[in-house]
């Protein structure tokens, strides 16, 4: 199907899918015009009045304390408060203590059940535990850990001792994890001796051994024993099973008050130059956002399970499988493991049996059970859905089809478009709105977005240009984590706004399409990786002199990667070497990173000044033309 951006009247433009009338009870925002101008019309009145209704232990001054020279939005500044008392203590002076919380499923499908009372006291005992290792708010807390419920705790229990959470995704190699730790200085880190996917053991805790070697701030890790529970630890390893026990009587740990100013989490996610970058959220205005988004964009009501299909090691998974739900006192659904094992029928057989109201999947998989088959979906029974998501990369019109053709033809699906550094969803629809297959549709209220030129202009309807942001928004990041000046970029490409690296069309009834990053950002099964990232990785091949590395549309991945290398003069080309390069990769970064396709080449195009031209590249792979090449060097 074409791009309905590009065809003013198109079909689905001026047809698009009107919500079922016996759906829209249940959907609470049937007028979103009218929220909307009245969300821009006073942002900090807007944002302000939701906030109300939290906890905090000292009121806000000012809502917004925006610095327009410094790009610095501090959010509810003078306040005092802590996400996890919105989590926890509120829901369980409300009377939720026994309604569940967390349903985990591992990749075995064994089931965990926690209520919202029992993840309260295992947060409590550990962080009664973090304080007695000396641990002082602001410490940084490294989580290797796969999608458990260990995860989630480990994550709220740094949050309620006021220490910062990073969060890196098991599936990262010690390469990745060493790097990040280098660079946010953990003084602990929490792991386990393994994780599990497709039935095979992933010997997680070799993996964390290596990496923290070099880690000169590191004092103690924690680690989960899975497989063995008498499994013998190393000095500086403690159990995190003798850390529960220890602490089973004692009692109520009381929440950190934290500031506009003091950080929630680090989250590393990359950018255009080989380091990653250490996103940094802090409390209020993440909380904030991530409650309102959570609340509206899936209609939370109480009797909701949420499956999300995300892992917490990603931003989707700290936003909407354990902050934003959890903030709703909502039951969410976590799964280990992969949507094809044991059968292709994963995913559909856990919403069956749990029950699932709400689903909030990714276009890669969707595309991978369209080709594994109606089939699957029919088997089960489907009819307790009642909302659908899509996040990570545009999802194609097809795609969007099928998943709401095998989920009974008629619920809404939120295409939500969003970043790591934005924490919250930004352009999406909300329920109830008209949708068009393929478009993320409008700004979520109090969010000011648009597509525009170099110079900041609004571009016309069916145009290509920039996905900005003119306002600040609650939960924005507040920074590069040690590296202010990486932060204020994002405001200096076109000054003054948020540049996101996305460009989109609107059509001509204001609707976003979005088309995929303009940086050198690729997006691989929606994950995020920096081309520079792979080429450093790449290089440190000892066969490999140079590289340069370009994502490629794929049917099924959205994009893969290819990576073009010139090998040293000595390296002895023996028929395997694409493959050990590959490899070499995967070890370097993780599986996410590894190339799809390498060509050995004797030569790179380049500008004068030496810098690799991977759109020259890009173009000639594709059959593009290559635009213009005036400073390519001969
Ligand atoms: C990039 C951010 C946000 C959670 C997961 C990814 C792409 C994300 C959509 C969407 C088209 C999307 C963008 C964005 N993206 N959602 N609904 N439609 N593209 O977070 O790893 O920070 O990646 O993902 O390119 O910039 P992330």
């Amino acid at each position: 199907m074409d791009n309905p951006a590009d065809s003013p009247k198109s079909l689905t433009e001026s047809n698009p899918f009107l919500p079922d009338p016996d759906l829209l009870e249940t959907l609470h925002v049937s007028d979103y015009q009218t929220i909307y101008d009245e969300s821009i019309r006073d942002p900090e009145q807007f944002w302000g009045k939701i906030a109300e209704d939290f906890r905090w232990s000292r009121k806000w001054d000012r809502v917004l304390d925006w610095n327009p020279k410094t790009y610095e939005a501090r959010w509810f500044s003078g306040s005092l408060s802590n996400i996890t008392t919105n989590m926890l203590d509120r829901h369980i002076d409300e009377g939720l203590s026994n309604k569940v919380a967390l349903i985990a499923v591992a990749d075995d499908g064994s089931e965990r059940v926690y209520t919202y009372g029992r993840i309260m006291d295992e947060t409590n005992r550990l962080c009664h535990s973090f304080a007695e290792m000396g641990l002082k708010k602001g410490d940084r807390v490294t989580i290797f850990l796969p999608p458990t419920p260990e995860q989630v705790i480990s994550m709220i229990a740094c949050a309620r001792s006021g220490l910062v959470h990073t969060v890196v995704f098991s599936g990262f190699s010690a390469g990745a994890l060493k790097s990040r730790m280098e660079d946010s200085e953990p003084r602990l880190l929490i792991t386990a001796d393994c994780a599990y996917r497709r039935g095979k053991r992933i010997a997680l805790l070799d993996t964390a051994r290596e990496a923290k070697k070099a880690i000169t701030s590191l004092e103690k890790t924690i680690v989960i024993r899975r497989e063995n529970p008498d499994l013998e630890l190393e000095t500086g390893e403690i159990p995190f099973d003798s850390l529960l026990k220890k602490h089973a009587s004692s009692g109520f740990f009381k929440a950190v008050d934290c500031t506009t100013d003091d950080p929630l989490f680090i989250l590393y996610t990359s950018g255009t130059t080989g380091k990653p970058k250490g996103i940094v959220h802090t409390h209020p205005g993440y909380m904030v956002g991530t409650f309102l988004t959570t609340r509206w964009v899936f209609n939370i009501h109480n009797d909701d399970v949420f499956f999300c299909v995300a892992d917490p090691g990603w931003i989707t998974g700290h936003s909407y499988i354990v902050y934003g739900p959890l903030l709703n006192g909502a039951t969410v659904l976590l799964a280990e493991g992969s949507p094809d094992y044991p059968d292709p029928g994963r995913w559909w057989h856990l919403v069956e049996k749990y029950r699932v109201t709400v689903f909030y999947s990714t276009p890669t998989a969707i595309r991978l059970q369209m080709r594994l088959g109606k089939q699957w979906p029919e088997k089960y029974d489907l009819s307790s859905l009642r909302l659908l998501g899509s996040v990570g990369e545009p999802i194609n019109p097809e795609a969007w089809l099928w998943f709401r053709e095998v989920t009974g033809g008629r619920l809404p699906i939120m295409d939500t478009w969003w970043q790591t550094e934005t924490g919250m969803h930004m352009i999406t629809p909300l329920p109830g709105v008209p949708l068009v297959p393929g478009s993320a549709t409008r700004p979520f209220p109090g969010v000011v977005a648009d597509v525009v030129n170099r110079q900041g202009e609004s571009v016309a309807p069916g145009e290509a240009g920039f996905v900005i942001v003119r306002q600040p928004w609650p939960s924005m990041f507040r920074t590069v984590y040690g590296d202010p000046e990486r932060y204020r970029k994002y405001w200096e490409e076109i000054p003054g706004v948020y540049f996101s690296g996305d460009s989109a069309k609107r059509d001509h009834h204001g609707l976003f399409h979005m088309i995929g990053r303009v940086d050198d950002v690729i997006k691989v099964a929606g994950h995020r990786l920096g081309t520079a990232e792979v080429e450093s990785a790449l290089v440190s091949h000892p066969c490999v002199s140079e590289a340069a590395v370009i994502g490629k549309p794929d049917e099924l991945k959205g994009e893969v990667i290819k990576a073009f290398v010139i090998l040293r003069k000595d390296a002895e080309r023996t028929p395997d070497l694409e493959l050990r390069i590959r490899q070499h990769v995967r070890e370097e970064l993780g599986a996410i990173a590894m190339p799809d396709e390498i060509e050995i080449t004797e030569w790179l195009p380049r500008t004068r000044s030496g810098k690799i031209m991977r759109r020259v590249l890009k173009a000639r792979e594709l059959g593009l033309p290559e635009g213009d090449t005036s400073t390519l060097e001969d």
